[in-house]
C-alpha cells in the first residue's frame, strides 16, 4: 500500500496563512494558523509584507506536518491563495522590491476610471472576463514598476519576476527554481486570455506590463515542481495550485454546471459552475475560470463582495463591540429584528454588482433606542443582502435558478447568518460537514495529480452535507427588508457610478 497517501494544504489568505493535511477520507488531521500584520500606509491602500507571509507559511506547514510525524507521508503540496494580490521580488536575490498590493488596494482607482473613460473597458471584458477595477492585479504591477526606484528599466532587462501569492510562493518553496502561476491566478491579474487561455499581448501594451516578468501558466493540478528539501526534510511535490475561490469551489465539489457556493472569509465571493462555455455577463459579473484539470477548461461566473468577514473583524476591532466574531451570533439573536438599521460596508468601495471603487461604507437607520445588538446584527444581514445581488444578477445573466447554495468560510458556522441567508434568498443553503472548503480543494487538486484520488467523480462522493437551511420568513417581512437594503445601497453609491 502506498504511505504517501496525505496532502498537505497551505490556504494562505488575506488575513491568515492556514497549512492543514488532509488524508484520504478528507479528515483533517492537522491544522496549524498564524494571523499577519494588515499595513494601511495610506487612505484606501492595503499592503502585506510578503517575508511575513513566506515565514507563516514556513512555520505552519513545519508545525502541521510536525503533528503528524513529519513529512513521510505527504504525497504532495497544494496550495492555494488569496487571489489578485502582488508580488514583485528580483530574481537574484528573491527578495520583494516592495510590499505586496492587497487584492482589496484602491491607489489605482484613477487609473481604472480613466481608462475606461478611453473606452478599453470593453475589449479588457472580451478578452479577460473581468472589469477595470483596481482589484485585479494588472494596475497594481504597473504601480510597482512606475514608483520603484529602477523597477520598470531591472523588469525589462528580466531581473525582476512578477506574480500573484501563488507564484511567489512556489518560487520560494522550490529555491528559487520555478515561476509559474496556474490558470484560475492568472485569470485575475486582468492580463490573461482567459478563451486562449494564454497571457494576452494587447492586455500587457495596454497596462504596461513587461511580458518578461510573468511566470508561466500552468493547470491547476499537476506537478509544478519539488520543494528545496532543506525546508522541510526532504524534497515533496508541489502538485495543485489554485486562487482560493476556486479551490473551494473544487473543494465543495462543484463540478457539474448550475452548481454554486459562495465562500465567507475576509470578502465572499460567490462562483456559479457554467461548464465549458465562458458565459457574458449582462450584469457586471465577472467570467472567470473555475478551474482547469487536464485538457478542460471550466468556467463559471463570479460576484465578488469585498467585505464580509472583515465587516464583523471591523466590530471587534475598529468599534470594539465584540471581542470574538462568535459573539454576533448570540447578539443578532438578542434582537427581534434590525429595527431599520443598516450597514453598508463599502470600506474599500463596493463590488459586484456596483464596482463603485469610490463608495465608502455606511450604517443608517439609527433611532436613539438602537443598540450595539442591531449594529451587529445589521453587520451580519448586509453580507446576506449582498449575497442577494449577486444571485439575483446571475439569475438574470441566465444562470437560471439554483436548486441550492453551498456556503463554507468563517461565517458559515454561524447558524443565525445561514438561516438569515436562505430567507433573503429564497433558496436552500447547504454547509457541508467538512467547512475547510479551500484547504481541501487544494487538497485535492494536488491529490489528484498524486494519486491520492483517482477522478473527480471519486471527490464528488466525498461531499457530505452538515446542515440545510430552508427558506422560512414570511415573504411580504422579506420583501420589506430587501427593499429596505436597496435603499440604504443608493445611499452609498459614490456620484461615480
Ligand atoms: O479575490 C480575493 C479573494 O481571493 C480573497 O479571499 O478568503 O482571503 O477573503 P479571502
Amino acid at each position: 500500500m502506498n504511505k504517501k497517501n496525505r496532502i498537505l494544504a497551505i490556504d494562505q489568505g488575506t488575513t491568515s496563512t492556514r497549512s492543514i493535511v488532509f488524508d484520504r477520507d478528507i479528515t483533517a488531521l492537522a491544522v496549524a494558523r498564524v494571523e499577519f500584520a494588515q499595513h494601511y500606509p495610506d487612505q484606501g491602500w492595503v499592503e502585506h509584507d510578503a517575508e511575513e507571509i513566506w515565514s507563516n507559511v514556513l512555520s505552519t506547514a513545519r508545525e502541521a506536518l510536525e503533528k503528524v510525524g513529519g513529512p513521510a507521508t505527504i504525497a504532495g503540496i497544494g496550495i492555494t491563495n488569496q487571489r489578485e494580490t502582488i508580488v514583485v521580488w528580483d530574481r537574484e536575490t528573491g527578495a520583494p522590491v516592495h510590499r505586496a498590493i492587497v487584492w482589496q488596494d484602491r491607489r489605482t482607482a484613477a487609473v481604472c476610471a480613466r481608462m475606461r473613460e478611453q473606452g478599453h473597458e470593453a475589449l479588457v471584458r472580451e478578452r479577460t472576463g473581468l472589469l477595470l477595477d483596481p482589484y485585479f492585479s494588472a494596475t497594481k504591477i504597473a504601480w510597482i514598476l512606475d514608483n520603484v526606484d529602477g523597477a520598470r528599466a531591472r523588469a525589462e532587462q528580466g531581473k525582476l519576476a512578477c506574480g500573484t501569492i501563488d507564484s511567489f510562493l512556489l518560487w520560494r518553496l522550490t529555491g528559487g527554481r520555478v515561476h509559474a502561476t496556474d490558470m484560475t491566478n492568472a485569470a485575475r491579474t486582468l492580463l490573461f486570455n482567459i478563451h486562449d487561455c494564454a497571457w494576452d499581448d494587447d492586455m500587457l501594451a495596454l497596462f504596461n506590463v513587461p511580458r518578461a516578468i510573468l511566470p508561466d501558466v500552468r493547470t491547476n493540478s499537476e506537478i509544478f515542481g519539488e520543494t528545496d528539501p532543506a525546508l522541510f526534510g526532504e524534497a515533496l511535490k508541489v502538485a495543485g495550485m489554485a486562487g482560493d475561490q476556486n479551490a473551494a469551489m473544487v473543494g465543495q465539489a462543484c463540478f457539474r454546471p448550475g452548481t454554486a457556493k459562495a465562500t465567507y472569509g475576509t470578502g465572499c465571493f460567490a462562483l456559479l459552475n457554467t461548464g465549458t462555455r465562458p458565459v457574458r455577463s449582462e450584469n457586471r459579473m465577472l467570467t472567470t475560470i473555475a478551474y482547469r484539470i487536464g485538457d478542460e477548461t471550466t468556467y463559471a461566473l463570479e460576484g465578488s463582495i469585498f467585505v464580509a468577514g472583515a465587516a464583523i473583524r471591523w466590530l471587534r476591532d475598529g468599534l470594539n463591540l465584540i471581542t470574538h466574531a462568535s459573539q454576533t451570533d448570540d447578539m443578532a439573536t438578542r434582537v427581534p429584528h434590525s429595527h431599520g438599521v443598516y450597514m453598508v460596508p463599502g470600506f474599500v468601495g463596493l463590488g459586484a454588482p456596483h464596482w463603485d471603487p469610490d463608495a465608502r461604507g455606511l450604517i443608517c437607520g439609527l433611532t436613539l433606542d438602537a443598540t450595539a445588538a442591531h449594529i451587529a446584527r445589521a453587520a451580519l444581514e448586509s453580507v446576506a443582502y449582498q449575497t442577494l445581488d449577486l444571485m439575483d444578477a446571475m439569475r438574470e445573466d441566465g444562470g437560471g435558478e439554483l436548486s441550492a447554495l453551498r456556503v463554507d468560510g468563517g461565517m458559515s458556522v454561524n447558524d443565525w447568518f445561514c438561516q438569515f441567508l436562505a430567507d433573503m434568498l429564497l433558496t436552500p443553503v447547504e454547509r457541508p460537514q467538512q467547512v475547510e472548503t479551500t484547504a481541501l480543494g487544494a487538497a485535492f487538486l494536488a491529490g489528484l495529480a498524486t494519486g491520492v484520488w483517482s477522478s473527480i467523480p471519486e471527490l464528488e462522493g466525498t461531499w457530505t452535507r452538515g446542515h440545510l437551511f430552508r427558506p422560512a420568513m414570511d415573504k411580504a417581512q422579506r420583501d420589506s427588508m430587501v427593499a429596505g437594503w436597496h435603499m440604504a445601497v443608493r445611499r452609498t453609491l459614490s456620484a461615480s457610478v
